[in-house]
């Protein structure tokens, strides 16, 4: 047996930094032997989603210390030296192979048996590859996934590789989306495939996809919808076209694939209790053993806003205040969190910035769709404010808004969490000169 700690966090993400700091706050920082991270990454725990944005800019790009955790919400962020101030063992560059809950120990590659008396269980999600598919390739020196700074690494490499030349960009989600405008920022054509009729089809309505591929269309990007890759042409360990099921060869100098993402539970599997995709928990984020929780995108927990209904985001708000909650109900099991059983009061949150663009979505998007706003391409400086509300039974569900202010932004938030009767918020819009838009 190697070493044993009080807590043990599994995985070193978003949700592990914010775990770490809402633990130091609350017991001004741990003693010896108390808590510890295990990663398999190389560096203490980082602003995840700054990967597809500030750190592909071809200027003035984003780079660590900047963006460890708590960005935002703390004073200082979370560097190594931190992690050692407050007493909190990083043991980086370490993979945990194998997991045994019943005699609480973790097994790492390194060979160490590390024991815990609590563990959270953080290890995030890791990208679909292309091969479950049954397209090969992913290991093509110019085939770009995202997901860890390692990937981002290579990703920028590749991407200065490829000025001037083409991009396919596999999958027309989140990575897809933010992944394109980077690539275009750094001068390489893209032309986005997914089988889908329209982009971000887990979110956006038509009128709203129809928004944003427009102006990517704008900004030269080319869509290829309805279709997916049927196999890579590979030359000399380099992508050089992607075939399309309908038979098209799109020549490609590069290749980024964002198709989607699987929550990492196998460590657990047959261990803990299972739903969505993740490792099931209670509103405490506690799982069906009791010295074991889950956060972040690996944990699917029963939604108070949504009748208890369990779910599973992929959304790093989610990963910060899951952290919180399971520490406050670890540290403090008689408070203020929900007693065992009991859904979690989380709001939904998601959002995503490109190009000059920036949308907050908040809540679920369940019922019929209402749209709001001016839905024209801005003109040249201009600004592109609109969205739509979800409605179910006559009351907002979910809501969504590009360009909006904070106030607005607060404001959609509130009449999602308050359930607002819609014809409350057509008014408050319509005060804000956000008249609703006409259907077509
Ligand atoms: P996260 O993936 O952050 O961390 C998991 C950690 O566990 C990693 O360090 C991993 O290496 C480690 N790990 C896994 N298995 C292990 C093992 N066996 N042993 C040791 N370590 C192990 N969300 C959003 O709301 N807005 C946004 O703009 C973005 N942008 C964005 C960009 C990119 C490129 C990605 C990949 C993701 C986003 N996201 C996002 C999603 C957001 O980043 C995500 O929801 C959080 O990072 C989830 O935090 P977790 O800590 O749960 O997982
Ligand atoms: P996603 O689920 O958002 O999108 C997957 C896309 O791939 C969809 O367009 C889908 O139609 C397409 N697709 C699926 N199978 C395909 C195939 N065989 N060929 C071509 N296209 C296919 O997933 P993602 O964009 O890969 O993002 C990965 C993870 O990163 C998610 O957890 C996401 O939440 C997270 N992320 C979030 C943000 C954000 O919140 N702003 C930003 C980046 C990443």
């Amino acid at each position: 047996m190697g070493r044993a700690f009080a807590y043990v966090i599994l995985g070193g993400g978003v949700a592990a930094g914010y775990a770490a700091l809402e633990f130091a706050r609350r017991r001004a920082g741990a003693s010896p032997g108390e808590l510890c991270i295990i990663s398999d990454e190389a560096v203490a725990p980082y602003e995840r989603p700054a990967l597809s944005k500030a750190y592909l800019l071809p200027q003035g790009a984003a780079r660590l210390p900047a963006f460890h955790t708590c960005a935002g919400a703390n004073d200082e962020v979370l560097t190594e030296q931190w992690y050692k101030d407050h007493g909190i063992e990083l043991v980086l560059a370490t993979r945990v192979i194998s997991a045994d809950v019943r005699r609480k120990t973790l097994l790492t590659d390194s060979g160490e048996t590390i024991g815990y008396k609590t563990l959270i269980v953080a290890t995030g999600a890791r990208a679909s590859e292309l091969e479950e598919f049954g397209v090969r390739g992913s290991d093509a020196a110019n085939v770009c996934y995202l997901r860890s700074l390692e990937d981002a690494d290579r990703m920028v490499g590749v991407m200065r590789s490829c000025h001037g030349g083409n991009a396919v960009v596999i999958g027309g989600g989140y990575i897809g989306m933010e992944c394109a405008a980077a690539l275009v920022a750094n001068e390489v054509k893209v032309t986005m495939v997914f089988p889908g009729k329209h982009c971000m089809g887990r979110l956006f309505t038509p009128k709203i996809a129809e928004f944003y591929e427009k102006y990517y269309a704008a900004k030269g990007v080319v869509f290829v919808k309805g279709t997916a890759v049927k196999s890579l042409e590979v030359s000399d360990g380099k992508v050089a076209a992607a075939i399309l099921r309908d038979g098209r060869r799109l020549p490609a100098d590069m290749v980024v694939v964002g198709i989607g993402a699987r929550a990492n539970t196998g460590l657990f599997d047959g261990q803990l209790a299972v739903e969505r995709g993740g490792i099931k928990v209670n509103g405490r984020m506690q799982t069906s053993d009791s010295a074991v929780y889950a956060v972040g995108d690996v944990a699917a927990f029963p939604v108070a806003l949504l009748g208890g209904a369990v779910r599973r985001f992929e959304h790093v708000d989610c990963a910060r205040r899951t952290a919180r909650r399971a520490i406050e109900a670890i540290l403090e099991p008689s408070g203020g969190a929900a007693e065992e059983g009991k859904a979690f009061g989380y709001l939904p949150y998601f959002y995503s910035r490109v190009f000059a663009l920036s949308w907050q979505f908040y809540g679920d998007n369940a019922g019929e769709a209402v749209h709001f706003g001016d839905f024209s391409p801005p003109g040249a400086g201009g600004k592109a404010k609109f969205g739509a509300c979800w409605v179910s039974g006559g009351r907002v569900a979910g809501a969504f808004i590009e360009g909006g202010s904070r106030e607005e932004n607060e404001a959609m938030a509130s009449a999602v969490r308050s359930r607002a009767a819609i014809a409350d918020v057509a008014a408050e819009l319509g005060s804000r000169g956000l008249g609703f838009a006409d259907e077509e």
